[in-house]
């Protein structure tokens, strides 16, 4: 009897009207119930799938796009693919290492986004050199985050060296199907049981 009571009451609450706050006033505080109901984001990629799924096709994205000077429509790609990198930022955010280096982890989240963001700005002034030299700066971006977290990846723009091994291309699947062994040479009568 007792639970059914509290369930119920409950589930008054979780219907509560939503939104007080229309025709002005001041806010209500909201719900506790409906606080605790709400969606929020939590992490479910590992962070290796995040380098894999979006910096690094984005990244080499707009590396592509900005060997030669880009037109038309390829501008409005580089800042869409700018703005993912920006927002794995936010992703990457979800994810710090739950210990002392946590502040750090942020930083350089935040550095990504902030990067990631100035790279975009260029793309929608459809600046050429400063695309480029945003981009560069941004792999800098990258690789202080490595850097800080001993991940042997290596990220550069353009070919550019830094001093420090280019990092090895991820394994690419072969493009045509193996063709089949050569058949085997006729072995000599008797060699076999
Ligand atoms: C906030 C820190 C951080 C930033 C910023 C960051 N990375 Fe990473 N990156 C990591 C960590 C940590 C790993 C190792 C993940 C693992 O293996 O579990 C990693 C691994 C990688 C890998 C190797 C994946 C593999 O195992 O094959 C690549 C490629 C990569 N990052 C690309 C990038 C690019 C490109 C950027 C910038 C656009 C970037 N990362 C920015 C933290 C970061």
């Amino acid at each position: 009897m007792r639970i059914y009571f509290l369930a119920a009451t409950l589930s008054m609450l979780l219907v509560a009207p939503a939104d007080p706050q229309v025709g002005g006033g001041k806010p209500d505080p909201v719900p506790r119930a409906k606080m605790r109901s709400q969606p929020r984001p939590e992490p479910v990629a590992k962070t290796r799938l995040l380098m894999l799924g979006i910096n690094l096709p984005n990244f080499r994205g707009i590396e592509e796009r900005l060997g030669q000077s880009p037109r038309g429509d390829s501008w409005d790609i580089i800042q869409g693919q700018a703005l993912l990198i920006a927002e794995n930022g936010n992703l990457l955010m979800l994810r710090p290492p739950r210990n002392d280096k946590e502040d750090t982890w942020l930083e350089r989240a935040a550095d990504l986004r902030a990067a990631a963001t100035r790279l975009a700005r260029a793309a929608v002034d459809q600046d050429y050199a400063r695309s480029r030299d945003d981009l560069i700066a941004l792999a800098n971006v990258c690789n202080h985050c490595h850097k800080s977290f001993q991940v042997d990846v290596r990220i550069s723009a353009f070919g550019e060296q830094s001093g420090v091994p280019a990092v090895p291309a991820p394994p690419r699947p072969p493009a045509v199907p193996k063709p089949p062994p050569p058949p085997r040479p006729p072995q000599p009568p008797g060699d076999r049981p």
